[in-house]
């Protein structure tokens, strides 16, 4: 089974923006604990972040027939995409979404996410570990081949 991990834009200035948020922990430190994570666990991973909306629908698109399940924290993207909610839905992948922060207790505009109309589950405000959670969770449900 192989996993991709997307992140949306920002999530690259993480350690360096709004720490009380998203703690002090950088980006490069979230992909380590991700990695040794799944090299512990055997699950094979891709993490690919971008700032561009078209860069994270192309990569979507490109998971088609390659990729087994995907784990995206779209950052500000889920309040605004319906175009990553149709690559999701195009592709037809299993997919999770995933915030550290816990969007429900923030402002109106982060009410809505475009992406959780596709999304199996939400998991917010859970820091770095909301990732492990979601990617333990595709693994558990779809992974059973491996
Ligand atoms: C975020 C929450 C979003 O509202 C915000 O725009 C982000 C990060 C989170 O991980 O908590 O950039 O997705």
């Amino acid at each position: 089974m192989k996993i991709l991990v997307l992140n949306g834009p920002n999530l690259n200035m993480l350690g360096i923006r709004e720490p009380s948020l998203y703690g002090s922990q950088t980006y490069e430190n979230l992909c380590k604990l991700i990695e040794e994570h799944c090299d512990d666990k055997n699950i094979d991973i891709e993490i690919y972040q971008s700032n561009h909306e078209g860069c994270l629908v192309d990569k979507i698109q490109q998971s088609y027939k390659t990729i087994d399940g995907i784990v995206i924290n779209p950052a500000a993207y889920t309040h605004t995409s319906v175009a990553l909610l149709d690559a999701l839905k195009a592709v037809s992948i299993p997919a999770v979404e995933v915030h550290i922060s816990d969007v429900s207790k923030r402002e109106d505009f982060r009410q809505i996410s475009f992406v959780r109309y596709y999304c199996e589950k939400t998991i917010a405000g859970k820091g770095f570990d909301g990732y492990i959670e979601a990617i333990d969770y595709l693994v558990d449900k779809y992974g059973v081949e491996q």
